[in-house]
This record gives structure tokens, C-alpha cells and sequence, in this order.
């Protein structure tokens, strides 16, 4: 069935089977291959992105539920050439190895920050408790999320 939705303010039209993710929707019709596939079951973040301003395992949800509504990606957080400040909190804190787990950290933090501007340690932890790193050991992710709430 074809559905019609707004991808990083974008108007787009999509065919998609009727039990198809949000996800393969993203990466493999819209390509935009950001957002990753790593559990598949919700379980480590990598697929997150904004439904209607609300973060959610891309995974998870259907792509037809997104029909009619406003999905952000990754790929729609920098402005331009300009790296949205969690990205560039990132790179600068040295937060990234392999970088798999990277957007969806981005899309998490970024959307912590845009409700709390800036958070506290706890609240950092908490907003990124859904989101698994296999590499980093957490701690300069979090560095950068602190780096990134700077006013
Ligand atoms: S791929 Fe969606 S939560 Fe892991
Ligand atoms: S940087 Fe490799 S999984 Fe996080």
C-alpha cells in the first residue's frame, strides 16, 4: 500500500507491505540508511528517530502508522553543512568508535535537549537508557551530551 508522510520536512510517498517497519521503510525505500538496524526488537536505539516529535524505535513501528505523519531522522538534525550540536558534541568528546549506535544516541540526546536544555546527570542517563553502545563504555557520550547542553 502506498503512504503519504512528511520525512524530515519533506513530503514523501512510499509503497510499503503491510508489516513492514518504519524502518525498512526509511532505510530501504526512502534511503536513508542513518537510522540502524541492530535488534530489530527495540532493544538498543539505533533506530531512532521523532514520530510527530515523539521518540520511538523506528523498529517498532509500522511503517503504515507513520501514514499522514511527521518523521525526523538522523539526517534531518544538521543544518545544512552544519552538524547539529550533538553531533559536533560528539566528535569533539570523542563519543564515537564504531559509530553504530551513533544516530540513534543523536536522535535521543537531541531530543532531550530540545525538552531540557540542559539536563542533569540522571536526567542524562534516564533519556539515554534506551540507546546501547557496544563500544564506548557510555562515558563520553555522556561527556558530550553535557558538551552539547553548554549554553
Ligand atoms: S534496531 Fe530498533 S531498537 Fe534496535
Ligand atoms: S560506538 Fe560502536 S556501538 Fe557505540
Amino acid at each position: 500500500m502506498r503512504i503519504s508522510l512528511t520525512v524530515n520536512g519533506e513530503p514523501a510517498e512510499v509503497d510499503v507491505w503491510e508489516g513492514e517497519s518504519l524502518l525498512v521503510a526509511l532505510r530501504e525505500r526512502l534511503e536513508l540508511a542513518g537510522s540502524k538496524n541492530a535488534c530489530e526488537q527495540g532493544e538498543c536505539g539505533s533506530c531512532s528517530v521523532l514520530l510527530d516529535g515523539a521518540l520511538v524505535c523506528s523498529c517498532l513501528v509500522l511503517a503504515v502508522q507513520a501514514d499522514g505523519h511527521a518523521v525526523v531522522t538522523v539526517e534531518g538534525l544538521a543544518d545544512g553543512e552544519r552538524l547539529h550540536p550533538v553531533q559536533q558534541a560528539l566528535v569533539d568528546a570523542g563519543g564515537v568508535q564504531c559509530g553504530f549506535c551513533t544516530p540513534g544516541f543523536v536522535v535521543a540526546a537531541a531530543d532531550l535537549l530540545a525538552r531540557v536544555p540542559e539536563p542533569s546527570q540522571d536526567e542524562i542517563r534516564e533519556a539515554l537508557a534506551g540507546n546501547l553502545c557496544r563500544c564506548t563504555g557510555y562515558a563520553k557520550i555522556f561527556d558530550a551530551v553535557r558538551l552539547a547542553a553548554r549554553p
